[in-house]
Parts: C-alpha cells; structure tokens; sequence
C-alpha cells in the first residue's frame, strides 16, 4: 500500500513539499499585498525572507513562485546563488529570461534591443564590465534599464507581474556586485513610468515587478547594516520561525480524516491513513522544524506498508531519523559565532523562570547586565533563535530541545 513512489514527503531541500503546513501569512503577504499592489502600479517594497537553515525559505518562495506562474504571471526559476559566484551575471541571464517571456527580443525598437545586449554584455562578464568600464555604463544600470522594459511590457499585457526570485544570498560576499545588485532591483522597484489615465491624464506608476531575496539571516549583516535606510527602504525583511504546532496538525489533518490518496497497484486508488496519536507524535518530535516534519513524515511512512501510518511506525521512523534530526541542530548551532552559542547554552543551563539578562551575564562571567545585549539581540531580531522577554524564552524550538533534553532521543 505504501510505496516509495506515493510517499508525499519530501526532507529534500528546494522542493515544494506536497504536505504543506502553514506560512500563511506569508503567502497571503504576496497574494493580498505585493501582488495587487504591484500590478495596481502602487509602490510595494520587495521581500527579503530569511531565516536558520531547513525553515523552508526557499520552499515558500518557490511556492509563491509557482502560483504566480499558474496565474499567468513572468517568473524566474529559483536562482541560487552558489558561495563566491558572480550574481551579476546569473540574474543579468534570468533577467533575459524574463524579457524574453515578455517577448522583448522581437522587438523593433533599437532601444529595446540596446537594453538586451548591454545585459548580454553583464551574463558574460558581470562584475568585471565595472572594471573595463566598457562603454561607460555600470552592469546596474544595464539591468535597470532592462527590467524597466521587462516591467513596461507586463503593464501593456495587462494583468501580469514579473517576478524575481534571487536564493542563497548571504553567498554575495563581493560587496562591489552586492551594492549593484541591491541597486539595480531596487531602482526598478522603485522606477515609475506615466501611463494615461481614462480621461486624458497622465499619472505616475510603478512597475508591476516583484522581487524575492531568500537566505540565511548573516545577509542582514551585509546588507541591512552597511547599505543601510536605502535597502531597508526598498526591501522588508521577514525572518521565518519554526511552524506552529496548530498548522502541523492541519497539515496532517488530510491524513487521519480522509486519507492521503495513492495509486494502489493494480487494485486502483486507495488511501493511506494516519492515527490521530501519530500525527499528534509527529508534530511533538519535529519542534516545528518543517525539514524534521518531512524526515519524521517519510520514515514513519517507510516503517510499514499497512494501510494507516500508527505513532508505533512514527517511533520507529524517528530512530532512523535521530542522527539527521542532531546533525541539523547541529549544523545550526555550529555556523553560530562562538559568543552567541554560549549564550544559548548559558540559557539552556538555568531554569527556564531563571533566563534574565542579569542571570545570564552573571553566568557568563560578565561584570555588566548590558554585555549581553549586542549578542541576545542578534539572537533575537537577526536569527529569531530566542525571544528577549522577561524571562528569555527559545523561539527555536529544535534548538531549545536538543541543549535542555535528551530530544531527539525518546
Ligand atoms: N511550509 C512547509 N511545510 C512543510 N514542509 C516544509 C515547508 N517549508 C519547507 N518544508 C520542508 O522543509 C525542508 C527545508 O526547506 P527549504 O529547503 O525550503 O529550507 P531553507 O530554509 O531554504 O533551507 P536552507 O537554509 O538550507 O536553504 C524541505 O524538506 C521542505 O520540503
Ligand atoms: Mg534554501
């Protein structure tokens, strides 16, 4: 009955993953907000979502990415950016991707067709045409321009959006091709064109552009410190927490009332059930973390192949899922600089009424209360690791359980 091919989990990363939970205010950010706003030709900042490792950042954004190209909308696939690449060069082709959803490149007009080779010029050599200084124009300005076009052309299809999606961007680690990219997107965001209005006037309106940056959240520090009030101005920044409880039931919801469809072999469709205690055993083991909600959900689909998923197969999905389960925290606490894990040990160490500032910065041998504060802030508004109320409490709640309990074994 339960096959590897009907299994609709996916720990993998970079997927759409068929058992969604939650996110909604996310998703209802693009659909209630940037996208009507944007194509109603209003000013709307981009998006900026970041968080730790495995919170589904790429995920969401490709979800939003792939309802937008249901409704018709010009997207770019998910551009990863791989650690020290040139990011001109990879958004200067998506870019053309772009224009060329939008039918640019059979244009007539000589100014369209300058636009598109300038950004060929920037796909081939990105950055480095700064340097050459080629024909006097930076590579920002060249995708200004094209996106411009890109955007002008959404407004006469009427009805569509442009949509950038730019991944892994805490890998931008040249400052000179940051600056020009953050520039570039943000200068057509911002970019208005007069349209005529019904009735003969001539107003102002943006772009029906959209952009997404996703990534960990060290991009803040590269970004939001040095660039400042203008990226904060042209982008807003979300920083993902794990999943609530509440949505990882409703994810599972599908399963223990109806079933979860599956082609059956030859006997046709049937369904794969879930017990209510084994949807209720998931969502505790996974702490919200949506990438152990997929491996827990996998395994305990592996344990068996019995028509309904028990919290007996859920248990043994989960001891094979250990390992995974502490290499993720793991790799989460590892990339933390060495101040900020100590802080979080020092506050898995004391009771949990006891997490005060004072108590802690007694703990970690600090004559002043405010020593603490640069390092649980990052924690706090950068990371979304901890919540500095009175007392501190975890938001990470992976993280939480591996420093105070035996998580994630039983
Ligand atoms: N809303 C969600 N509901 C259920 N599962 C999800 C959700 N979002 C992501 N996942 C699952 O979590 C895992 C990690 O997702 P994703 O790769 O998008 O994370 P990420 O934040 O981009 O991680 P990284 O920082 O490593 O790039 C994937 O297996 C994905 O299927
Ligand atoms: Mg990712």
């Amino acid at each position: 009955m339960r096959t590897a091919l009907d299994n609709p989990f996916s720990p993998g990363s970079d997927t759409i993953p068929e058992v969604w939970a939650g996110r909604t205010e996310q998703l209802s950010d693009w659909r209630d907000i940037v996208r009507p706003r944007r194509l109603a030709g209003l000013p709307e900042r981009g998006r900026t979502i970041l968080g730790e490792p495995g919170l589904g950042k790429s995920s969401l954004v490709r979800r939003i990415t792939r309802d937008a190209a249901r409704a018709g909308d010009w997207v770019t696939p998910q551009l990863r950016i791989p650690a020290g690449a040139d990011p001109l060069k990879l958004v200067a082709e998506a870019v053309l991707e772009l224009a060329a959803a939008a039918g640019l490149p059979s244009s007539r007009e000589k100014r369209i067709g300058d636009a598109i080779a300038r950004v060929q010029a920037v796909a081939v050599s990105g950055i480095s045409l700064t340097l050459r200084g080629a024909d006097g124009r930076e590579p920002y300005a060249a995708l200004t321009k094209l996106l411009i076009e890109v955007g002008a052309a959404a407004i006469a299809e009427g009805r569509v959006v442009a949509l950038i999606h730019i991944d892994e961007v805490q890998n931008i680690t040249d400052e000179k091709a940051l600056s020009q990219l953050l520039i570039a997107l943000g200068d057509a965001l911002s970019h208005e064109v007069e349209v005529e209005v019904p009735g003969g006037a001539r107003v102002g309106r943006s772009l029906p552009i959209a952009v997404y940056l996703t990534g960990l959240p060290d991009f803040e520090d590269m970004a939001g410190a040095r660039k400042g009030a203008t990226f904060a101005r042209r982008f807003k920044t979300t920083t993902l927490s794990a999943l609530d409880d509440e949505d990882l039931v409703e994810a599972l919801q599908d399963f223990v009332i109806d079933g979860w469809p599956v082609s059956d072999g030859s006997e046709g469709a049937g369904r794969v059930r879930m017990d209510p205690e084994a949807a209720a055993s998931i969502v505790d083991l996974c702490r919200g973390e949506p990438f152990l909600f997929q491996l827990v959900g996998e395994q305990a689909w592996y344990a068996d192949t019995t028509a309904t998923i028990t919290a007996e197969h859920v248990r043994q999905g989960w001891r094979g899922a250990q390992r995974e389960a502490t290499a993720h925290v793991e790799r989460i606490l590892e990339r933390l600089p060495a101040r900020e894990r100590q802080l979080l040990q020092t506050m898995a160490d004391l009771p949990t009424g006891e997490r005060t500032a004072t108590r802690i910065a007694e703990a970690m041998g600090f004559a002043k209360v405010t020593e603490v504060g640069p390092t649980a802030q990052r924690l706090d508004t950068v990371r979304g690791i901890i919540d500095r109320g009175k007392p501190y409490t975890f938001r990470h709640r992976a993280v939480e359980a591996y420093l105070t309990s035996a998580w994630p074994r039983f």
